[in-house]
């Protein structure tokens, strides 16, 4: 194995920063939604702690962003733009999660500081980030201030879609976290992927070394 650079400093700062904060957000608006069956802390407190930790993730997602837009590893997020050959590579991808790794196959994609996500990942990583963290985002701050953006929220259909829409949202980030959870055991080792997220290194196979095979040396002169 040898090992490769694939999540800068700011990328990891904002990583955990932001999963501690989307787990606070789950936690506080199960107890703001289902008052009386989750009591850990005051309703009140729910609130307040659920507003103050959503504006920090809204501002937390501003470095992700950032980060790509003024540095070279945009890259990561778009391997391939030919549709055909995005889809080829991502069906091998699913067949993989869903069946080759039962079988013990290898993953067919190859991990590079340039391209470090799978078709998948690339793909499933660009609608949390590009789609639903801002559409949580902003059905959020809509209802943080209900009457301040009563024109908004009438146009979009009323209080009742805003907040259906904000809750269908965060099911989604559920089901989301679940799926991420577990696709990050999958790698060489059960906490090699989240090692690399600490530290910045993934393991990747060495493909410029020889691979060790087995030899049979027939030995003509030995008896
Ligand atoms: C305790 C919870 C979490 C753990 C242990 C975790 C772990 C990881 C690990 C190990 C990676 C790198 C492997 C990979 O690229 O697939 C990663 C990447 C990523 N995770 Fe998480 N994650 C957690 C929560 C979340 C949450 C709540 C979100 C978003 C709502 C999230 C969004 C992402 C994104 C977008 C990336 C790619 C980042 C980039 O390099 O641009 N994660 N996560």
């Amino acid at each position: 194995m040898r090992k490769i650079y694939i999540h800068p400093l700011p990328i990891r700062i904002w990583h955990w920063l932001n999963a501690l904060g989307i787990i606070l957000l789950i936690l506080t608006g199960l107890q703001i939604r289902y008052t009386g069956l989750f009591d850990v802390i005051s309703f009140r407190n729910a609130v307040i702690l659920h507003n103050w930790v959503g504006f920090l993730v809204g501002a937390n997602f501003l470095l992700w962003l950032l980060f790509y837009l003024f540095s070279n590893r945009i890259s990561v997020y778009q391997p391939e733009l030919n549709s055909k050959k995005y889809f080829a590579a991502m069906f091998r991808q699913v067949y993989f999660y869903a069946y080759g790794i039962l079988r013990g196959e290898a993953n067919p994609y190859r991990v590079t500081p340039a391209a470090k996500f799978n078709p998948m990942q690339a793909m499933t990583y660009q609608i949390v980030m590009l789609l639903l963290l801002p559409m949580q985002f902003y059905t959020g701050v809509l209802l943080w201030d209900a009457t301040g953006f009563a024109g908004q929220i009438d146009m979009l259909g009323g209080i009742r879609v805003i907040s259906t829409i904000h809750v269908l949202l965060s099911i989604a980030f559920i089901g989301f976290l679940m799926s991420h959870l577990y696709l990050i055991t999958l790698g060489h080792s059960f906490f090699a992927h989240s090692k690399g997220m600490v530290t910045g290194y993934e393991e990747v196979e060495d493909e410029t070394k020889p691979k060790e095979t087995t030899s049979f040396r027939v030995d003509r002169d030995s008896p």
